[in-house]
């Protein structure tokens, strides 16, 4: 019978057949050992000479790291330790991999991300992308139960939503030029006057210069908006959220979480409620460790690794300086040079992971922001027409996904948490 590895506990002294791929093996004398892997889990296989036929036994020996192969056995368990372990039986070899390239000593970054197509396959990397399924499955899970519906948003966009600096051009036809979206806040917006609550999630690209280890230039955003939400409960829809993404990790990738060598401790304390800080509060925080920021400045990745490295919650640093921030921000009504803003920043200096703010809901001072902003106002029209017909007060956040299960995961570089990055130096394979 087919199973899958993962199952292997309910076949305790019967016969089953997996089929995957050998990751690794060893041969001493009359014993071989086969370390197989069918995408579901990890298990050994033993072979026996005087067990299995002299065909099996020569094919065991002409496998390759990474072969294919159908493997049939008993299954037993090992006798010290809680693993189950294959008595092979039979092996079917469906395909003699070549030389496999990545092997057991170190590799480089670059090497491995030339590789990207079969390092995916080792036990780490096959880690995190089952973490980062659980995280997307998590988000949607929440968002379904919280009344929020999912609105798509384009990515083929007329006109910025984060800053013209970071736009990617494409050539459309006859229209001219059109660029990849940097976030779907601005559609969604206009789909909480039909559903109230909606989330959207997929690509979004950013023409970044920077190389860190925070940036990408196409990643994965979730953006929600919420009709009749002010700041204050914006802060606290996302920390119930980020909450229960960080609850089902824990509940369900325990094993990645080992594989990662990733300490769960800190992961269990992510509670609500989480910290929160004025931006006024953190400069003063970061002159006191020593920085040299000023007042009015933008907090760049190593302010935000400074002032979360000893938290053990994810902290809001809200209401930034107005000209720091996007036009589309309200403006704090007691400090017209503040917006009601929050970028949540991960514990264990991982940083921003969220972006949010209550959105500009009045007409004339949207006018006049995306004057100020320099944003032509043809391509916002349809925008404007949002604080034309029936515009609410209105909140919404963005998350980063690679920053997510980067945190989540313990990888210090989100390159390694998204399956294929593109980053300013890469766009292979
Ligand atoms: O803070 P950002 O720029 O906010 C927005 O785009 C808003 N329109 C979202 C909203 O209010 N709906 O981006 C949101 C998040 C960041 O907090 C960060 O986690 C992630 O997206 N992010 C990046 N992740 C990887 N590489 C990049 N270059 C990123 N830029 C932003
Ligand atoms: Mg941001």
């Amino acid at each position: 019978m087919n199973i899958f590895i993962r199952d292997i506990k309910n076949y305790l002294d019967k016969e089953v057949t997996v089929r995957g791929w050998v990751y690794n093996m060893r041969s001493s004398g009359k014993i071989s050992f086969l370390q197989i892997r069918d995408g579901s889990g990890f298990i050994q296989a033993i072979v026996s000479e005087p067990e299995v036929t002299k065909k099996v036994w020569e094919d065991a020996h002409r496998i390759t790291l990474e072969s294919s192969i159908i493997a049939s056995g008993k299954v037993s368990k090992h006798p010290r330790h809680d693993i189950y372990e294959l008595q092979l039986k039979d092996l079917k070899i469906v395909q003699i991999a070549e030389e496999y390239p990545i092997g057991k000593k170190e590799h480089g970054p670059d090497f491995l991300l030339d590789l990207r197509h079969l390092w995916l396959r080792s036990r780490k990397q096959w880690a995190i992308q089952r973490v980062r399924n659980t995280v997307i499955n998590a988000t949607y899970e929440w968002m379904n139960n919280n009344g929020f519906i999912k609105i798509d948003a384009p990515i083929l966009t007329p006109a910025a939503c984060e800053g013209v600096g970071t736009l990617f051009e494409v050539d459309y036809f006859d229209l001219g030029k059109a660029y990849l979206s940097q976030s779907g806040q601005l559609y969604i917006e206009a789909a909480i006057m039909s559903h109230g609550r909606v989330f959207d999630f997929g690509p979004t690209f950013r023409a970044e210069k920077s190389k860190t280890r925070r940036h990408l230039t196409e990643f994965w955003m979730m953006d929600a908006e919420m009709a009749f939400v002010e700041h204050d409960e914006n802060l606290k829809i996302q920390e119930e959220l980020i909450s229960h993404i960080v609850k089902r990790c824990l509940e369900i990738n325990g094993e990645e979480m080992k594989i990662l060598e990733r300490d769960t401790k800190p992961l269990e304390k992510i509670k609500p409620p989480f910290y929160r800080m004025t931006h006024a509060e953190a400069i003063k925080k970061l002159h006191q460790l020593g920085s040299d920021i000023a007042a009015d400045d933008d907090l760049g990745g190593d302010d935000e690794t400074l002032l979360t490295e000893k938290l053990d919650k994810p902290v809001f640093i809200e209401k930034y300086p107005a000209k720091v921030k996007a036009f589309y921000m309200k403006r704090d009504p007691n400090n017209p040079d503040i917006v009601l803003c929050a970028d949540l920043l991960a514990p264990e200096g991982y940083g921003e992971i969220i972006g949010g703010s209550q959105r500009e809901d009045d007409y004339e001072t949207l006018l006049l922001r995306l004057k100020e902003n320099n944003l032509p106002r043809e391509a916002y029209e349809w925008y404007l027409d949002l604080r034309r017909y029936g515009s609410v007060p209105h909140s919404g956040f963005g998350y980063g996904l690679e920053r997510i299960v980067g945190w989540i995961t313990g990888i210090r570089h989100i390159r390694e948490t998204i399956p294929f990055p593109r980053l300013l130096n890469r766009l292979t394979p």
